[in-house]
């Protein structure tokens, strides 16, 4: 899970980085309140969760209460690069003297973790990195031994950074790393971290994407969760335990075990292209133990995705025999009702398949065609979603 910035400055408080004090604000008048009680020049900031938002117009100084209300009047509603934005945090300009650039992050291809520091922050590191690549040092950072006084120090001299500012760039650092560990963050970033004319270090901006595989640690995070910003399908399908991701197309897909959806959203893809340019609408692996429940709650989520206009149910019976699927469909259907209005394709093989086969033939409902192949079944799923469409 992405944090918006405040939520990520939070943190860092939370943990002794230094941030300035803020609040958010979803309307003008609660910026412009907010600017009154800090009473100083203060800058808006959008809160959206992609970058380039100084470019984009999303942060902009006000020096008084009446330019904050106008300025956050102009930021709340932009839409940045697909993100609308909602709310703004209102917290103190900062003077900048300079501006740095520190992450961590896990280094997935060299697993391992990574700190990233650079003396030329500020907006674009992408391009620091792109075009002076020596201006961005690397370090790798062990898991076991994390990072303390000493790695911290190896960092700030790696980035070179002022000879004034480097033990207090240091500790900071490893506040970060502490930050990243106790939270299971997969990315803590600060760009920029500035110092100010009187070389005081402060996080003036923060990125945090929380490890969402850690969740069940920290009952604490749910509360960051920004039920409004997520998929309403997606939401509903994370609170029934399904990995369900929503998808821009028309043909539901249901499997079981994560590689073979990922299959079959390439064959309805491929299937596709010869039915009006249809495409999967969405991937979702309901997992090897699939029970009626578990099948009529995936079912239930993809019938309710206005964009599906068939749905393709690939599975491959293993442990879970394909009669206990079959017996499945029919069940998830009987509890659907008049909810299930949409054609379903099913393909089942493995194990226990003419059972499975049989099963679904005596059912004999109405909206399932059952189809030998993965290919034929996916041509069908599409061209049916091409004629409802
Ligand atoms: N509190 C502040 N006081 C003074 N200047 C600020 C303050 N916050 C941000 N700025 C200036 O605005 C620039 C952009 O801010 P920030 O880094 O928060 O957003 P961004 O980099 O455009 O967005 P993103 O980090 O999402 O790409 C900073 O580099 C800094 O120069
Ligand atoms: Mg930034």
């Amino acid at each position: 899970m992405d944090l918006y910035e405040y939520q990520a400055k939070d943190l860092f408080a939370a943990h002794g980085v230094p941030v300035l004090p803020g609040s958010v604000a979803d309307n003008p008048a609660d910026a412009r309140a907010i600017a009154e009680q800090l009473g100083q020049t203060v800058v808006v900031k959008a809160q959206v969760k992609t970058g380039g938002r100084g470019k984009a117009g999303g942060v902009k100084l006000a020096e008084n209460p009446d330019e904050t209300q106008t300025k956050a009047n102009a930021i709340l509603g932009l839409d940045i690069k697909g993100h609308v934005v909602r709310r703004v945090l209102v917290t103190p300009a900062s003077d900048i003297a300079e501006e740095y650039y520190f992450s961590f992050l896990l280094d997935r291809a060299n697993r391992t973790f990574l700190a990233m520091a650079s003396v030329e922050g500020g907006m674009d590191i992408e391009e620091v990195a792109a075009t002076k690549p020596e201006a961005l040092a690397k370090v790798p950072v062990d898991a076991i031994k994390g990072v303390d006084e000493a790695k911290a120090k190896e960092i700030v001299e790696a980035a070179n950074f002022p000879a004034e500012v480097r033990d207090q760039v240091a500790e900071v650092i490893v506040k970060l790393w502490e930050t990243f560990v106790a939270e299971d963050a997969t990315l803590v970033e600060v760009n920029p971290l500035v110092r100010d004319p009187q070389d005081k270090i402060i996080a003036l901006d923060g990125k945090v994407t929380l490890d969402d595989n850690a969740a069940f640690r920290h009952p604490e995070h749910a509360d960051l969760v920004d039920i409004q910003a997520e998929d309403p399908l997606e939401a509903k399908a994370k609170a029934k335990g399904l990995n369900y991701v929503k998808l821009d197309g028309q043909v539901g897909i249901i499997g079981n075990g994560a590689g073979l959806v990922m299959s079959t959203l390439d064959v309805v893809a491929y299937a596709g292209e010869r039915h009006n340019g249809v495409k999967p609408a969405n991937f979702l692996d309901i997992g090897g133990g699939a029970s009626a429940e578990v099948m009529a709650n995936g079912l239930d989520i993809i019938l309710n995705d206005p964009d599906v206009r068939s749905v393709f149910v690939n599975v491959f019976g293993g442990i879970t025999a394909c009669d206990a699927v079959a017996n499945g469909i029919v069940k998830a259907l009987e509890i659907l009702g008049d909810e299930a209005t949409k054609p379903l394709v099913v393909r089942l093989d493995g194990n226990n398949v003419e059972e499975g086969r049989r099963i679904l033939a005596d059912a004999n409902h109405p909206l399932v065609t059952v189809v030998d192949t993965m290919d034929n079944a996916a041509d069908k799923a599409a061209e049916l979603a091409a004629a409802g469409v």
